[in-house]
């Protein structure tokens, strides 16, 4: 079964199901200063999860474009990939626990096919001191869900990963009733939330039990991953695909867990791992849309992927290009920083392992990497509009080939810089370091040609040096995770209301063609990319600004109504660059004073978008306004960032 099967055939079961089909959000998170990458189907809703109501309704499903930076060096086993697409289903207050585990556990045996025997489970064990209590109504569902295909499922007591490989399989099998399929895990496997356990979320930050469903791919257990085997143990037997998480619970500032206005369900599974079960093959590189581009790469390079010495570089390029290829159409460019710093390290290694298995990273006619792109494009351009255009095509590839050549430059460079150390015969970890992070030279291929020409190299200090920048790198992106969330929601939220004042200024002094092209918001500033080829002069950003504060100080209601999309356009209301919006969708007006969500009174208001919120209700919540900064960024693209100074 190929991906754009499956995810046709989960949409349709769940739209049968009284869910509205809501599209994709964008890899790069809209108003979310707290991940670089979209990494869930859940991130985009998290308002929703929170109580606001979802102008589609109660229950959505979509296939949500993800992508986990931290897996970039686990790529190149048989299961993980940085991108993946994320199939997801939510309920919003209404449905709970009996829907989702038994359309979920019908969608993968009736739909898919799949053999129920070869499915395994895991429920929530309980966690006393923040109290939430041991999942048995889960745990009961699944017995008789079982049951009802005629297998004795057997309840098991497993804990923390530890226990696991301690009790295990074995246990399983002692339980008395039935061979274990039902196994109790700890919160560091059964609790989901983007922060990860219950410790580790901040305030404000919604999540909840959890309960997994896995596939046997029945392979001989590793001992190298534990004594016992069991279904979270990584040693391939099994494979997580899909995880029904039960929302409903709010860490409070007291650091103790109320609930959620409303019982939600998160229900999120990898298309990827779901075709892996219906197929019953534990590579997910043998999935179509990456055996296509394997093939391709096989053609020219006339080597085998099946060949152990070039099998782990023929998944890295795979992975990486089909990743670069969506980040490409969603507006990310290869740079030095942030999201384009994972782009620019994608295409890098992708190119570095091309080459690995003898294919020239910068090919007279045609880049191979644009051709396995084009591979995706086709493979993705029904379900993924933004990749369909002529415009989208060329720009992809273009840009690949781009990064391909920029990269065999930097590596003439650090050619001559490795053979300065090479002449003396020996390269040190701290050496090999600076090579990498300085001159860009993959490690990789400064320990193989000093193997080539018996130069003796300190891999050891390097992994030192490594672990050293790791450790760097990840203390910053703790940081950047602790300040997000909610405690300084209510900074973020201010400032977003801010930003429609700030466009609706724009059009007013610098004329109504003035659109939003981008923007990103964090605690401490909002930042609006627009549309104007010149500086913009003192004056002009004085009267904004005076506009802006103007609509603070006349204290206007904020208001939210939803709408079908066809009558929001006739409003006139301010879309987003390159988003896809369904057919309700939610709009906030600013303005007139006494306007409510009753009475809207649209043909008055200051300021009337397409947003999903939150907003406050209120202008009089904002500070005073102030711009920090205008500057141009692309040709005919200026941006600003602004603060409020109180
Ligand atoms: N949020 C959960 C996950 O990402 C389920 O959608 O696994």
């Amino acid at each position: 079964m190929n991906i754009n099967e499956i995810r046709s055939k989960y949409l349709a079961y769940f739209k049968a199901r009284g869910h509205a089909v809501i599209p994709s959000s964008s890899l790069v998170p809209q108003n979310d200063p707290t991940t670089l990458f979209t990494g869930s189907g859940m991130q985009p809703l998290v308002p929703y999860l929170l109580g606001e109501p979802h102008p589609e309704g109660t229950r959505l499903t979509n296939s949500q474009k993800s992508f986990r930076a931290e897996d970039i060096d686990e790529v190149g086993d048989n299961r993980h990939t940085t991108f993946f697409e994320m199939l997801g289903n939510w309920s919003l207050g209404d449905y709970f626990k009996k829907e989702q585990l038994s359309w979920f556990f019908g969608f993968l045996v009736d739909e898919m096919g799949i053999d129920p025997k070869k499915l395994y489970v895991s429920v929530f064990i309980g966690d006393e001191k923040n109290g939430v209590p041991r999942d048995t109504e889960s745990a009961e569902i699944w017995k008789q869900l079982f049951a009802g295909k005629g297998i004795d499922a057997g309840i098991v007591e497993i804990g923390s990963e530890a226990d696991g490989s301690r009790l295990g399989m074995r246990s399983a099998h002692s339980t008395g009733s039935g061979q274990g399929r039902i196994f109790y895990y700890d919160a560091s496997k059964n609790w989901w939330s983007r922060a990860g356990t219950p410790e580790n979320m901040p305030a404000g930050e919604p999540g909840g039990p959890d309960s997994e469903v896995f596939f046997d791919f029945g392979t001989p257990h590793d001992p190298k991953y534990g004594a016992e085997c069991h279904p979270n143990c990584d040693c391939g037997r099994f494979l997580e695909i899909g995880n029904s998480v039960f929302m409903q619970y709010l860490k409070q500032s007291s650091g103790s867990f109320g609930l959620l206005p409303k019982q939600n369900v998160d229900f999120g599974g990898g298309v990827e791992r779901i075709a892996m079960a219906a197929n019953n093959d534990a590579d997910i590189f043998h999935v179509d849309v990456f055996a296509d581009t394997i093939a391709l790469l096989e053609h020219f390079s006339g080597k085998q992927y099946d060949d152990s010495r070039y099998q782990r570089s023929f998944r890295i390029v795979a992975d990486h290009i089909r990743a670069a290829t969506f980040m490409l159409a969603d507006g990310v460019r290869p740079a030095n920083t942030d999201r384009g710093y994972v782009l620019r390290r994608l295409l890098r290694r992708a190119a570095q392992h091309a080459q690995k298995i003898g294919i020239e990273h910068d090919q007279k006619e045609e880049s191979m990497l644009s051709r396995c792109a084009a591979i995706i494009i086709e493979k993705y351009k029904q379900a993924y509009s933004e990749l369909a255009s002529e415009d989208a095509y060329k720009m992809i590839t273009e840009e690949i080939w781009k990064e391909e050549k920029q990269f065999g430059r930097t590596l003439v460079h650090g050619m001559r810089e490795f053979e300065k150390l090479a002449a003396r015969g020996h390269i040190t970890g701290a050496e090999a370091m600076e090579l990498f992070t300085t001159h860009g030279f993959p490690f990789e291929m400064t320990v193989e040609l000093a193997h080539e020409r018996g130069i003796d190299i300190d891999e050891e200090g390097f992994a030192i040096e490594m672990k050293k920048h790791q450790e760097l790198s990840r203390a910053g992106s703790e940081q950047k995770f602790k300040g997000g969330l909610a405690d300084v929601s209510e900074k973020t939220t201010r400032l977003h209301t801010a930003h429609h004042l700030l466009l609706k200024a724009l059009q007013m002094v610098l004329g109504p063609h003035v659109k939003q092209r981008g923007s990103n918001i964090t605690q401490e500033r909002l930042r609006i990319d627009f549309n104007w080829d010149a500086k913009m002069t003192p004056e002009q950003l004085a009267q904004v600004e005076n506009i802006v504060n103007q609509r603070i100080s006349e204290q206007l209601p904020v208001v939210r109504s939803t709408l079908p999309k066809a009558e929001a356009e006739t409003l006139g209301a301010e879309q987003e660059f390159g988003v896809k919006y369904p057919e309700q969708v939610s709009v906030y007006s600013i303005g007139p004073e006494g306007a409510t969500e009753v009475k809207p009174r649209y043909d008055e208001a200051f300021s009337i978008e397409f947003c999903g919120g939150p907003h406050v209700a209120n202008t009089s919540e904002l500070g005073t306004f102030k711009i920090l900064k205008e500057e141009a960024v692309a040709t005919g693209i200026r941006r600003i960032k602004a603060i409020f100074l109180i």
